[in-house]
């Protein structure tokens, strides 16, 4: 049946990391479906709802500018790929100060999404719980049941 195998499938995560892996460690200690977006830029097109999964790239300066990758940027830049983001995680580091993990809520506020979660640099077992609890969430199942 369509409508049931639509309410068990899991929403896909859509990540970033770069070269240092943190992000991707992360998501790998998920063990949840998920796509990369690609550090050399080349673009991707997402078919369906995913959570965003990025890290914060400031670089300390006092202005926000810079906070989400340009890797990011364009991949949001695709109206399709917009319009699937159910929702934004974002990580950082918390010697960033007022800046941490600030791609998230710079993200939320763009797209209209919730901002869901933030951990520090690789995470926690205890934020990998927490990020399962809200990937496992029902409201992604009812929305995929929707389309
Ligand atoms: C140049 C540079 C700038 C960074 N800027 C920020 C920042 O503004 N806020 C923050 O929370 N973390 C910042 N970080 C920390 C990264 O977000 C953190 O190390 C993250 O885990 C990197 O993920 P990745 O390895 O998947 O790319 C910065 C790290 C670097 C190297």
């Amino acid at each position: 049946m369509i409508g049931s195998f639509k309410m068990d499938k899991k929403i896909l995560v859509v990540y970033f990391s770069t070269s240092s892996n943190n992000t991707h460690r992360f998501v790998q200690k998920l063990n949840w479906r998920s796509v990369r977006i690609p550090l050399d830029g080349t673009p991707i097109k997402v078919n369906e709802d995913y959570i965003l999964i990025v890290p914060t790239y400031c670089g300390g300066r006092l202005h926000m500018h810079g906070a989400v990758t340009k890797q990011v940027i364009q991949f949001l830049n695709d109206k399709d790929n917009r319009s699937y983001c159910r929702g934004v995680i974002s990580s950082g580091n918390t010697n960033f100060g007022d800046q941490f993990a600030v791609a998230g809520p710079i993200i939320s506020k763009k797209l209209h999404v919730p901002f869901l979660y933030q951990f520090e640099l690789l995470g926690t077992m205890e934020d990998v719980e927490n990020v399962l609890n809200i990937l496992k969430t029902e409201r992604w199942k009812q929305n995929n049941d929707e389309k």
